[in-house]
């Protein structure tokens, strides 16, 4: 071997030797096919049978702890009833709540249904309640759910995350994926619909995605984060007020945490506390977010009651795909110190079609002169979980960074959705569920220890 030949073969197993032990870049390639919105006859969007039956049937949680409820659905025709009838037993509902009634047009060609919204409240914790909607009609619809146990470092959760869902043949398998082991609620982290994808945002496609997710989310409260496919904001089309279908469908507690838009806010349920932030509202210096967070954390967040802090936001910080690389970059500089600074346990974001999770780190040392750029492991640092691989219409994200950066724990461009178990005060059981040809299959695992109870080097 010519002795230049020799030095760059044994640069090359130099290189080779600094990455061994390293992150995870999984090898496993699924097919790429069937990207296309499922059409608008398939049998997941089918309207319930009647005249005018409530459709779209949706909840999420309806105060800071899970003592409300709301419920939304829309009548096709005419406004019908606004009333949900609710109670203990499913053939004896006694209580009800009366709700609100809205339409929206949209682009000068779409008209939306009926939306109503009603939150019933002075619920009891752990507890199911049957509801129906529909009276006064002949076309009722019943459903159940169970609230959330009451906050408190006892108790525990299941939650399901799912991220850019969309609504193909693999968000399909997504959410039936999540159902064959569903958890008591769903950490949504933005992109619902992507009906901005189809000529004028064809709201019509906001309608289909909401018919076909009521199987799980009727049933179990999902809590929204907003991406940047609720933004909606269409000039050619002459919308211009950003997120004027998902506001107008979509209702979340934000007063109850103080909060003054419907796009950050948070809610505490039975062993944790999670916090929604908007990547696509201001969050610089001063702006209403950046004074709510840093309330929130500081007053609102309370350890020995939610021991678990738990944050969800689109637009990931840390992310080594070429898709959105760096895209986070201004929030994660204007929020990370106060995030580790309050020892979170779990930042999941969502944007980027496929999977990766981190190890514990940070970049508050960096300071712009002193060159510290690189992200140092820190205990107090949360795991950054990327999570936008739900199914959607855009397809995956297949293009990592080249070495995989040391604070890359595990990365894989698959569809999928994760679930988060918390056991009790120190521990959480995670695991993410590739859809790995319409079959789920467990492809990342890890055990979360809690920072701020037991913040050992591990997980
Ligand atoms: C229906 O519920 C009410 C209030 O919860 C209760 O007082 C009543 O006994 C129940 N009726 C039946 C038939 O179960
Ligand atoms: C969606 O998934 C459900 C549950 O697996 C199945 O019954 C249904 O046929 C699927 N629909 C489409 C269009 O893939
Ligand atoms: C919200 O603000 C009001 C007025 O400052 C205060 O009384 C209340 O406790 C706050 N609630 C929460 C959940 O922080
Ligand atoms: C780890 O995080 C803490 C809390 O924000 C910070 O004070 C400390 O400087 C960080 N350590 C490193 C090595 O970045
Ligand atoms: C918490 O759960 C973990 C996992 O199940 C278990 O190993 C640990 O002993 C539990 N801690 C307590 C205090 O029960
Ligand atoms: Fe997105």
């Amino acid at each position: 071997m010519e002795p230049h030949m020799l030095t760059l073969f044994l640069l090359l197993i130099a290189a080779l030797l600094a990455h061994a032990g390293a992150g995870i870049t999984s090898s496993y390639r699924r097919s790429l096919l069937g990207l296309s919105a499922m059409p608008f006859d398939a049998d997941v969007f089918r309207p319930p049978p009647g005249y005018n039956a409530p459709e779209q049937v949706h909840i999420t949680q309806g105060d800071l702890t899970g003592r409300a409820m709301t419920v939304s659905w829309v009548t096709p025709h005419h406004p019908g009833s606004n009333v949900v009838r609710y109670g203990l037993a499913a053939d004896n509902l006694t209580r009800f709540a009366e709700g609100t009634v809205r339409r929206y047009a949209f682009g000068g060609s779409y008209q939306s249904g009926h939306i109503h919204h009603a939150t019933l409240s002075g619920l009891d914790h752990a507890t199911v309640y049957h509801y129906a909607v529909g009276y006064g009609y002949e076309n009722v619809r019943r459903f159940s759910f169970k609230t959330p146990p009451a906050p408190g470092p006892e108790t525990t959760i299941r939650f399901g995350v799912i991220g850019d869902l969309g609504q193909t043949a693999h968000s399909n398998d997504t959410l039936a994926h999540y159902e064959a082991r569903p958890g008591d609620a769903v950490l949504f982290i933005g992109d619902l619909s992507y009906a901005d994808n189809h000529p004028a945002h064809d709201n019509r496609r906001w309608d289909s995605w909401a018919r076909f997710v009521e199987r799980n989310v009727a049933y179990q409260p999902w809590i929204w984060t907003t991406g940047n496919h609720e933004i909606d904001f269409a000039p050619e089309i002459g919308e211009t007020v950003p997120f004027k279908p998902f506001t107008n469908r979509y209702r979340t507690p934000f007063r109850a945490s103080n909060s003054t838009e419907p796009f950050f806010y948070s809610v505490k349920m039975g062993p944790a506390h999670v916090i929604m932030l908007s990547s696509y509202t201001s969050y610089g210096k001063y702006t209403p977010q950046w004074t709510w967070l840093q309330d929130e954390l500081t007053t609102r967040v309370d350890r020995n009651v939610t021991p678990w802090l738990i944050i969800c936001v689109h637009s990931p910080w840390y992310n080594t795909n070429e898709y959105h690389y760096m895209e986070g970059e201004t929030m994660r500089v204007q929020f990370e110190r106060w995030v580790v600074d309050a020892k979170a346990d779990i930042v999941f974001a969502g944007h980027v079609h496929s999977y990766e999770r981190t190890h514990r780190v940070s970049n508050v040392a960096y300071d712009i002169a002193n060159g510290k750029a690189t992200p140092a492991f820190n205990v107090s640092a949360p795991v950054y979980v990327t999570i936008g691989d739900g199914g959607n219409i855009e397809g995956l994200a297949t293009t990592f960074r080249s070495p995989q950066p040391d604070y890359s724990a595990f990365r894989e461009a698959s569809f999928g959705h994760a679930t988060l178990e918390i056991m009790n005060k120190t521990h959480a059981y995670y695991e993410w569920h590739r859809n790995q040809d319409g079959v789920k299959v467990v492809a990342d695992k890890a055990w979360f220890t809690n920072r701020y109870w037991l913040p050992t080097d591990t997980n």
